[in-house]
């Protein structure tokens, strides 16, 4: 048997390899995270230990042994490294490929045979690169040449940091079940075979333990911030022995690490360099594209324009340069917004159209086409303010803002979606306002645009979807002279329109394949709003016009919004109108939409609700005892599968549950979890109170 010399440079793979919150947590375990690492073992909030990424591609390993035809008998892990390109999901799936990269001859000590794999996720984004080092302890001797020396100064002091941990001894058998199931690891004959007294530690596993030790130190809480992480793996670890971390803080953003016994003070983990911080992400760039930024002679728009040109577009800056209330014109603005753009080098020109004619919408997006040949993007900006409290509103100041915000849109986006539409391309945005989306006093005009900006978003994005034509709307907050006035002296610096820019910027960038979607931003802080629709309650369940009267009983169960839902669209929302319109009445018995109106029909509904193959063995007695109006005192008796309810009071039952009648009414119609109302004390429990999860189990009432 003798190495695969032609074998270098042959592609491995693709690997696939699909995996879970569970896999992420199994593998945490067997690099001995615990309760006091929850984080990485409880799938709420579940952080990922970037290590798992090498652990759970464990095959290219094998199949670059394979490939190379390395004697499995003396094959060793030697080193390994991993680049992060993107922090390491909690679930999905990696999809490896790679080749060997080159040999080389240890003579006695064997062979090295070095492999390099890339990783991406199922969207093909660039997760992380490995390089493995393989030792084959009995493919030396090859005529190849010898490897480069490789040498890692270490600072000449003590480390930094010692973190100590102790594996157990059976942590190799809960870590192969992350994929590593080599015979060397679980199996004392094949181990003593190969010449070890028991079977030894994965070096991956012992590399796990380092990673943590490493983020407990240095990123604490930011495994996301792992940005590389390699090691020499140099002495074999029995399970069940301490060891410890060193590690040395050589720069703001890398360390040197060691992983020594921690009896022997043999070197385990050797060379390990740590480098962190934020990953370097792909750079949103806008080269080769055109932009059109209306009302870009100040505040927000010019703050767009200035970054997009920065980053490579070029930009059409209009703004037809009025006052705020949108009265006058004048080309200054925009023009010197494209003479700063020119002093830093960037492409601009600039329109002084006014958006809220037809003529005008029509000129801007010409204008662009004439001048840069297309239109990827636009940013629908332009606004005035005519502010008055509603009765004094005249038809002027609705109009007035109607035009702008909201027929502006129209006129500037119907041609540029007609262009986006024939060139497969285009990213567009709305600019709504909290005003619109919440209300505010003295801008019923402004609101009512604002507003309708959305539903306009809403149906374009519909219409756009299948041209590649991505459209969303944001409500930006930042000091502008619109707003000068409403802020503070101290927030003028802390609401600069540039902290509004980088979600604008991401939102009109290729890299987005979001649609349809609404966003605060402003003050370094984003986040989306929704439209979101409640459960409800079906009133009509046999075709009748329920009355005013029974509307005003469900107001509760109308007004939730319990699990509300976010609608892609009409069609997705009538959808679901109809199928709760089609449910048969007595599936619904059981179902979501059971209402029960007094204790009394909750105990009366208990026999269709019990699950008997649950009650095997359950012997078990409740006592319910329930204040208020419509309470009373009910036994549920469980025993051989028999279930018996009688109105009353027993001696000694096993579990007493008291309540009040509304708080029982809460939590048997779904609106009240039960752990809840025990923790806050609405649900009292006595006798044996473990048995009270049996209700759970045994009855399926809502
Ligand atoms: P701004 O007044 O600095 O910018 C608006 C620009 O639009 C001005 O340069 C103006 O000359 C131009 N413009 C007005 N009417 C036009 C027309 N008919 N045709 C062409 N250009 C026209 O104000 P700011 O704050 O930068 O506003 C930008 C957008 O953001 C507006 O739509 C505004 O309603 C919206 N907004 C701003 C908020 C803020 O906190 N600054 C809050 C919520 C929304």
């Amino acid at each position: 048997m003798a190495l695969n010399l032609d074998a270098i440079g042959e592609k491995i793979g693709p690997i696939e390899k699909e995996y879970s919150w569970r896999d992420v947590v199994l593998y945490a375990l067997g690099v001995g995270a615990g309760f006091d690492e929850l984080e990485y073992v409880y799938e709420k909030d579940l952080k990922v230990i970037p290590t798992f990424s090498i652990a759970t591609i464990i095959d290219f390993l094998f199949e670059l042994g394979a490939k190379a035809n390395v004697n499995t008998a003396g094959i060793l892990h030697g080193e390994q490294e991993i680049v992060f390109h993107r922090p390491i999901p909690t679930e999905g799936k990696f999809i490896t490929t790679g080749h060997i990269k080159n040999y080389y001859d240890l003579g006695d000590k064997g062979a090295i045979i070095v492999g390099e794999s890339i990783t991406k996720d199922a969207k093909g984004k660039k997760l992380f690169t490995s390089t493995i080092t393989i030792v084959g302890r009995l493919d030396g001797n090859f005529g190849g040449e010898k490897p480069p020396k490789k040498t890692i100064q270490f600072p000449d002091t003590d480390p930094d940091f010692v973190v100590e941990d102790c594996p157990s001894p059976d942590q190799p058998l809960i870590y192969r079940l992350s994929g590593d199931l080599f015979a060397l690891h679980v199996d004392p004959k094949f181990a003593r075979q190969v010449g070890f007294k028991e079977p030894i530690m994965h070096g991956l596993c012992t590399l796990g333990f380092a990673c943590r030790a490493l983020i407990k130190t240095l990123v604490p809480g930011r495994p996301d911030k792992v940005r590389r992480i390699s090691c020499r793996f140099s002495k074999p670890l029995y399970p069940g022995t301490p060891i410890k971390t060193l590690i040395w803080k050589v720069s703001d953003d890398k360390a040197l690490y060691r992983v020594v016994n921690a009896k022997t003070g043999d070197v385990i983990l050797d060379m390990g360099e740590f480098e962190f911080g934020e990953l370097v992400r792909e750079r949103i760039d806008f080269t080769g594209k055109v932009a059109v930024v209306t009302g870009a002679g100040g505040g927000l728009g010019r703050a767009y324009a200035i970054e997009l040109a920065k980053r490579g577009a070029k930009v059409i800056v209009n703004d037809l340069g009025g006052s705020r209330d949108g009265t006058g014109a004048s080309k200054t603005p925009a023009q010197k917004v494209v003479d700063e753009i020119k002093a830093i080098g960037g492409e601009a020109y600039a329109n002084y159209d006014n958006v809220a004619t037809k003529e005008g919408g029509e000129n801007i997006i010409k204008t662009a086409i004439e001048r840069f040949g297309r239109i990827d993007i636009l940013i629908n900006n332009a606004g005035i303010l005519r502010d008055k409290s509603f009765t004094k509103m005249d038809p002027d100041m609705w109009h007035g803002v109607m035009d702008v915000h909201l027929h502006g849109a129209y006129y500037v986006t119907r041609p540029a979606f007609l262009k986006m539409k024939e060139q497969g391309y285009g990213r567009i945005i709305f600019t709504t306002s909290a005003a619109g989306l919440y209300g505010n006093f003295g801008q019923a005009n402004y609101s009512a645009a604002k507003l309708a900006l959305v539903g306009f978003m809403n149906t374009l994005k519909e219409e756009g979807e299948k041209y590649n034509i991505k459209v969303n709307t944001v409500a930006p907050l930042a000091v502008s002279r619109l707003t000068q006035d409403i802020f503070p002296e101290d927030m003028l610096d802390k609401a600069k329109p540039e902290y509004v820019v980088p979600l604008v910027l991401y939102l009109v960038s290729d890299k987005c394949d979001i649609s349809g979607r609404i966003y605060n931003a402003g003050v370094g802080s984003y986040n989306r709003v929704v439209i979101g629709t409640g459960p409800g309650i079906m009133l009509s369940e046999k075709g009748e016009v329920p009355s005013p009267e029974k509307i005003k009983e469900n107001l509760d169960y109308i007004c939730s919004l319990k699990d509300f839902k976010v609608y892609k669209n009409l069609t997705e929302q009538l959808t679901d109108l109809l199928s709760s319109l089609n449910k048969k009445p007595d599936q619904d018995a059981k179902g979501e939409s059971t209402i029960f109106n007094s204790p009394n029909e909750v105990f009366a509904a208990m026999p269709k609700a019990f699950k008997k193959d649950a009650s095997k063995g359950v012997d078990v007695s409740f006592l319910f005892k329930i204040s208020g109006k419509s309470g009373g005192e009910w036994v549920v008796k469980i025993s051989n599968g028999n279930l018996d309810i009688t109105e009353g009071v027993i001696d000694n039952p096993t579990t007493t549950l008291e309540m009040e009648d509304k708080d029982f009414l809460d939590m048997m119609n779904g609106k009240l979890p039960a752990m809840q109302a025990y923790t806050s004390g609405k649900l009292k429990i006595s006798g044996d109170i473990m048995k009270s999860q049996l209700i759970e189990k045994l009855f399926k009432l809502n």
